[in-house]
């Protein structure tokens, strides 16, 4: 975990609370935590739900991997206390979003479990839900949208996940999507019916 290296600095309450921000938008936040391989369709169905609930008039915001390494997280890279790093600042980041009353979507690979764990503490019980896109290395080899799985095959991505670093599984995840079976627009169906059926689409 990070350290706190500032001192003389003081927290303010604000005067409109996340309750208030949460009654104007009419439902719950939370945080959806996409987490798989490379090219296990994470973004793809996370781009899905996003579009599926802004369709539903629910206020969404998506945080995803590829975008934010050409921002915020410009300065970081792929060992593993970058990735930490990486995924400590979206934790962060999807925290004021889910706390001004947004879904947020986050689409990382955030191969460490420890590292999702930390996420999870900083949120309040159920605004964290841990999806696992599950799909086979095989599958998603197979896939190789951006063809980094050849290069890595061939020694040119030293450190890639799955390949020659690690990727953790999670062990209770709130959703496990079988992306190796089933198809996107249903796979994004079932994070939508999810956040139906457990009331975060209201109040
Ligand atoms: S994470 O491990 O820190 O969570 P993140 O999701 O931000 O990773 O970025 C993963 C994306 O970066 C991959 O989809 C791929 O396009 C690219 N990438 C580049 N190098 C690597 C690597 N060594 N391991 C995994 N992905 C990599």
């Amino acid at each position: 975990m990070a350290q706190q290296v500032a001192t003389n600095i003081t927290w303010h309450e604000q005067s409109v609370s996340s309750e208030d921000r949460k009654k104007l938008k009419g439902h719950k936040g939370a945080v959806l935590w996409f987490t798989g391989l490379s090219a296990c369709g994470k973004s793809t169905i996370a781009n899905t739900v996003d579009h599926m609930l802004h369709s539903l008039g629910k206020h969404t915001y998506l945080l995803d991997g590829d975008n934010i390494r050409h921002g915020l997280n410009k300065n970081l890279g792929f060992s593993p206390e970058d990735r930490t790093e990486n995924i400590r600042r979206i934790g962060e980041v999807a925290k004021l979003f889910a706390d001004s009353g947004h879904l947020v979507l986050t689409a990382f690979i955030s191969p460490y479990r420890a590292d999702r764990d930390a996420v999870r503490e900083l949120l309040a019980d159920g605004e964290f839900i841990e999806v696992f896109v599950n799909a086979s290395l095989e599958t998603c080899e197979k896939r190789d949208p951006k063809g980094l799985y050849k290069k890595a095959r061939a020694g040119e991505i030293p450190g890639f996940t799955g390949i020659d670093a690690p990727y953790e599984a999670p062990e209770k995840p709130e959703l496990v999507l079988d992306s190796d079976n089933k198809g996107i627009d249903e796979l994004a169906q079932e994070v939508v019916n999810y956040l139906d059926e457990k009331g975060y689409l209201t109040l």
